[in-house]
């Protein structure tokens, strides 16, 4: 097995994710909501890209649908959630249906549509997407969504910690980036000292949202591994 790292969503190219599995990394905080909304009994959630699409979702839709995400980290008006994963709680979202949109990592997920499988993944739940990927045993592109076609420190220490987690279960060939990406993380195993670095994490900080940086590094809560396959993530 091959493994490979996109370092953000506006690097994605077709050639490289094609026939592979893709894991969608954007563990601030995109990916760390999606995980935590499906472990709680979330029906589905729909990414897309703009404000617009969202919205007209969930206006056409016949069910209820909750719309959450943000812009510039912040909960978008008329929105029921923001980007914060800890709103996701099983009393707000089990059994229903998320619409959902956001800066970059909805962007990295809907930009991966050619790949075979489209696993989401982040620091929560970091161990059973690399068993996921050893059980689909096809080459491996970890996509960090970064920050505005910036590559962002956090999700790629994330990438090196799953890529750690695959080595771990089973030989692989590692890219240089991503023999870069598992040594930065065998050396700041202490994942919350070394986002300090992050531009991203400075903003989160700055808007107060102490509590989300200290849930989005914790390793290993959950045990479930989200895909994102026709139009919608189970
Ligand atoms: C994004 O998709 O850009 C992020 O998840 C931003 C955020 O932390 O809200």
């Amino acid at each position: 097995m091959k493994i490979d790292i996109i370092i953000s969503a506006d690097d994605i190219k077709r050639e490289k994710i094609e026939n592979k599995t893709v894991v969608v990394i954007d563990m601030l905080r995109a990916t760390s909501v999606i995980v935590t909304a499906i472990n709680n009994g979330c029906k589905g959630v729909i990414p897309v890209v703009t404000v617009n699409e969202a919205s007209a979702i969930a206006r056409n839709s016949k069910e209820e649908v909750m719309l959450g995400g943000e812009r510039d980290a912040l909960k978008i008006e008329g929105f029921h959630y923001s980007n914060s994963p800890i709103e996701y709680t099983r009393e707000t979202i089990e059994g229903k249906s998320l619409v959902m949109t956001t800066t970059n990592g909805t962007k990295a997920i809907k930009g991966c549509i050619c790949a075979r499988n489209i696993l989401i993944g982040a620091m929560i739940n970091a161990k059973a997407c690399a068993k996921k990927i050893v059980e689909l045993n096809k080459d491996v592109v970890i996509v960090n969504a970064g920050t505005n076609g910036e590559f962002s420190i956090d999700d790629f220490l994330c990438s090196g910690y799953i890529i750690d987690c695959i080595l771990n279960l089973e030989k692989a060939e590692l890219s240089d980036i991503a023999t870069t990406s598992h040594y930065v993380y065998k050396n700041n195993q202490d994942i919350y000292s070394f986002i300090t670095y992050a531009n991203h994490y400075k903003t989160i900080t700055k808007l107060g949202l102490t509590a989300d940086l200290e849930y989005c590094c914790r390793k290993d809560i959950i045990d479930i591994v989200p895909e994102y396959k026709d139009g919608i993530i189970l």
